[in-house]
């Protein structure tokens, strides 16, 4: 195969939803189908059902499945689908906003009954920021559910984004009886709770009298209403403007009972993108490119205490990685290679020789890579595009014991790098504030300094609320907002001055009576 040929191949995207609304389900069918694994059940989920630590801390006790499940890759349609894992709980959205910067496109699962719920705005607002295409899939139709047009139009309204339907419910409830393919023009009729996902399914046109005989006079006559109604008031569906991130077809369906999947990963196939162009500080960077480049989007820690080590996930993006050679880590200006380079299968991995874009390949790290490094062959340039977001939580982290001090700078310093929550400190003293957008993100890092780093602390509360990065055009202007701002200036990982604002309000004064300073709400600015 050429290598054009393997990346016009590749199909890398993330499922993302509000908790609960099927992420879990779709994903281990979307597996089923592509023959990755054999029975229902297969995929050990990383999601936390409950808020519970105790319950994040038997996940971390299976981290090795979970670390296998962080990326899931499959051959299906003659495709090579890489699907990346999301945490399903929402105190852990900035690990799901970072892997939305690896992937081409997603799926957005929402629950009809629930409608669009508060998580999913909050992910579709960071697949906007990137254009990134959407595909709609609305689960649970089995279960009486909102109206598919009034929840379309909910779509359209919460998410700021144009639908366009591409199958259509037959009924439901408990009364679905099938999806009709608006592009294929042909009912798919389920006969009965399919346990076998080749079963059952059997296509009708619209214009035959089968349908009748399928599902009743009732129903036909309804879908050939919907039918028309929906052409009359939907454009007809246009890739380009999906691939443009203008417009999300919609697929109904029911996960748990493999309704509707088929179709909607048969046209996944069809329509979405293959590995895509990507921007970098100083030029675009296309996949077709002969030289690699990749960078890192995800750092997993090795749960064992005795083996520090971690491994960074690597979305690589232009030409061949092979194992074993040398590769430029662009901020550290050092060459490293990778002896034992993973892939990563439905529920194990494998060393592998080589990659391409799209693909994601997994590193052994012993502290090298901070999320968003960069590697090439040579060129001294790194991805843009990948940023951190303002925290909602902010505490600052106290030592409690003084023998440990040493332990609980490295321990908070690593475990910022990796993501798990954003690290500022504050001058003068060097104290450290934690931000992040969830409760048990503290709980997590308390637990794991104490298990990996023997250091204790405590978290006293601090009253900020939102964490702007500043930057003014000016040098003396910024430097002398930093001076008279002390109490509420940090830096982050990077070294970028922060003002930490306490509220909205004081916020808004200090953006009103400070004209020559910016204020963003996200790291990457440029
Ligand atoms: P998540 O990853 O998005 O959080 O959701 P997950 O797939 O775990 O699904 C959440 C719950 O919804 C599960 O039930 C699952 O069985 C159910 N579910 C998924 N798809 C459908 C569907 O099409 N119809 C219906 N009626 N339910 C569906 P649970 O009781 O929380 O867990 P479980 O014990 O069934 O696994």
């Amino acid at each position: 195969m050429t290598f054009i040929s393997e990346i016009e191949k590749r199909r890398t995207f993330a499922i993302i939803a509000h908790p609960d609304a099927g992420k879990t389900t779709l994903t281990e069918k979307l597996l089923l189908f592509g023959g990755a694994i054999q029975s229902a059940g297969a995929v050990k989920s990383n999601k936390i059902k409950k808020t519970a630590t105790s319950d994040f801390m038997e996940i971390e006790k299976q981290r090795g499945i979970s670390v296998a499940t962080s990326v899931m890759t499959f051959e299906y349609g003659g495709r090579k689908i890489n699907i990346l894992d999301t945490p399903g709980h929402k105190d852990f959205a900035e690990d799901t906003y970072r892997t939305l910067t690896a992937v081409d496109s997603v799926i957005l699962v929402i629950d009809c009954v629930k409608g669009v719920e508060e998580q999913t705005e909050k992910l579709m607002e960071v697949c906007r920021m990137r254009d990134t295409p959407v595909i709609v899939f609305v689960n649970k139709m089995d279960r009486e559910g909102k109206d598919p047009f009034d929840l379309l139009d909910e779509l359209e309204q919460k998410l700021s984004i144009k639908v366009r339907p591409i199958t259509w419910p037959v009924n439901g409830g408990s009364s679905l009886k099938g999806v009709y393919h608006l592009l294929e023009e042909k009912m798919n009729y389920f006969k009965v709770n399919k346990t076998k996902l080749e079963d059952d399914v059997k296509a009708i046109p619209l214009d035959s009298e089968e349908l009748e005989n399928s599902v009743g006079d009732k129903d036909a006559s309804q879908l050939r209403e919907d039918v028309e109604m929906i052409n009359t008031i939907y454009d007809s569906f246009n890739q380009e403007e999906y691939l443009g991130g203008h417009v999300a077809p919609v697929f109904f369906g029911s996960a748990v009972n493999s309704f509707g999947i088929k179709e909607l990963l048969d046209t996944f196939c069809q329509i979405s993108p293959a590995p895509i162009a990507r921007m970098t500080n100083v030029r675009k960077v296309e996949p077709t490119e002969k030289k690699f480049s990749g960078f890192i989007f995800k750092i997993h820690a090795n749960i064992d205490p005795r083996h520090r080590d971690r491994i960074a996930f690597l979305r690589i993006c232009s030409g061949t990685f092979e194992r074993g050679k040398f590769y430029k880590h662009v901020r550290l200006n050092k060459d490293l290679r990778f002896s034992n380079p993973y892939m990563f299968m439905a529920d194990s991995k494998e060393v592998v020789e080589e990659g391409y874009p799209g693909d994601v390949v997994g590193l052994y790290d012993t502290g090298n890579f901070k999320i968003g490094d960069t590697l090439t062959e040579g060129e001294s340039m790194y991805f843009t595009g990948i940023p951190s977001f303002s925290p909602e939580l902010f505490r600052e982290v106290v030592n409690t014991d003084p023998l440990k001090a040493k332990q609980l700078d490295k321990g908070v310093s690593q475990l910022a790098e990796e993501g798990v929550a954003q690290l500022f400190t504050l001058q003068p003293g060097n104290r450290k504030v934690i931000g992040t957008v969830g409760e048990l993100q503290f709980e997590v890092i308390q637990y794991r300094l104490l298990n990996e780093y023997g250091a204790s602390c405590r978290f006293e509360a601090r009253p900020y609320s939102k964490a702007c990065w500043i930057t003014s055009e000016d040098p003396a202007k910024l430097a002398e907002f930093i001076r008279l701002k002390s109490n509420y200036i940090a830096y982050d990982k990077d070294e970028n001055p922060v003002f930490l604002a306490e509220t909205d309000w004081i916020l808004r004064m200090n953006k009103e009576n400070n004209p020559d300073i910016e204020f963003h709400t996200t790291s990457e600015f440029k």
